[in-house]
């Protein structure tokens, strides 16, 4: 069944949790989608991940298009998130509208993200009275990670706490759908779910969120770089790939591979006539 913003907020009424990944290109968004993943967020991540970034910063709309329509190609029942990227609505309510437009347009996405708490609560309220349905994104906000000076874990303190306890409460009045929480202690998510009515997505933030979401390359074991605590690896598809892609090149060295089964013949005399 075809999830949408209406899924989430019965998801949240009836206590049923909710799974989303990240994916980025047709056939990941394919498996996710079979494996009845609810939502899929084609997230700014996606630099870091695919493009090899240090951080989110430098994603284009340019490459969230291009990605989300892969996705989009690929989900036939999960609903497809598609991330803003950095300074494509900060900066006012009209770019907001325009590149929140854009999205929905232009790659088959059914909703928008955009990180922060009161100070975007315009382009959101704009956004959603636009009819685009939006996912809110406070504690740990990966674009903001200059002011942070680093990666780092949000709502420590009293104030830090009530900046994102008051950040998720303006996010709901705005009029977002749901909101991700990035990076939290698990008290103070399990806070904010019990304080807001719309479902609140975890990602390193406790199992007390109704809902969770996590980097498909991370859970997968994919990336050796950097492995967050809070992602738990279900599968080790990095070593299996790297193990493959060792055989592979032995196979050919070796003229192993390819084999006759993998080989297409025609009839020798034909052939001779070309010689
Ligand atoms: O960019 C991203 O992938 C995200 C999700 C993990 C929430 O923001």
């Amino acid at each position: 069944m075809k999830n949408t913003v209406a899924t989430f907020a019965q998801a949240k009424g009836k206590n049923e949790k909710l799974a989303l990944l990240t994916a980025y290109d047709y056939s990941i968004a394919k498996l996710v989608d079979e494996a009845g993943i609810n939502g899929i967020i084609v997230g700014d991540s996606l630099g870091m991940v695919s493009l090899g970034c240090k951080d989110t910063l430098s994603v284009t709309m340019e490459d969230i298009i291009h990605h989300t329509r892969a996705v989009a190609r690929g989900a036939s029942n999960a609903l497809v998130i598609a991330d803003m990227p950095f300074m494509s609505f900060q900066t006012s309510v009209r770019d907001a509208l325009v590149n929140a437009g854009r999205l929905l347009k232009e790659t088959g996405a059914q909703a928008i993200k955009l990180e922060g708490g009161r100070e975007v609560c315009p382009q959101i309220k704009a956004v959603v009275e636009a009819s685009i349905p939006v996912m809110a994104h406070v504690g740990l906000m990966p674009q903001s990670v200059r002011s942070y000076g680093g990666f780092k874990v949000q709502g420590k303190d009293e104030t830090g706490a009530r900046k994102v306890l008051d950040a998720a409460k303006a996010v709901e009045q705005a009029g977002a759908f749901a909101v991700v929480l990035e990076c939290i202690p698990a008290g103070l998510a399990e806070l904010v779910t019990r304080s807001v009515s719309i479902p609140t997505i975890g990602i390193g933030a406790g199992n007390a969120c109704d809902g969770q979401v996590l980097v498909y390359a991370d859970m997968l074991g994919m990336l050796s770089d950097f492995s967050p605590k809070f992602v738990k690896h279900y599968a080790e598809v990095g070593e299996q790939m790297r193990a493959a892609f060792k055989q592979y090149a032995q196979e050919v060295r070796d003229g192993v591979f390819p084999a006759a089964e993998h080989t297409f013949t025609v009839a020798d005399d034909f052939l001779k006539k070309l010689y």
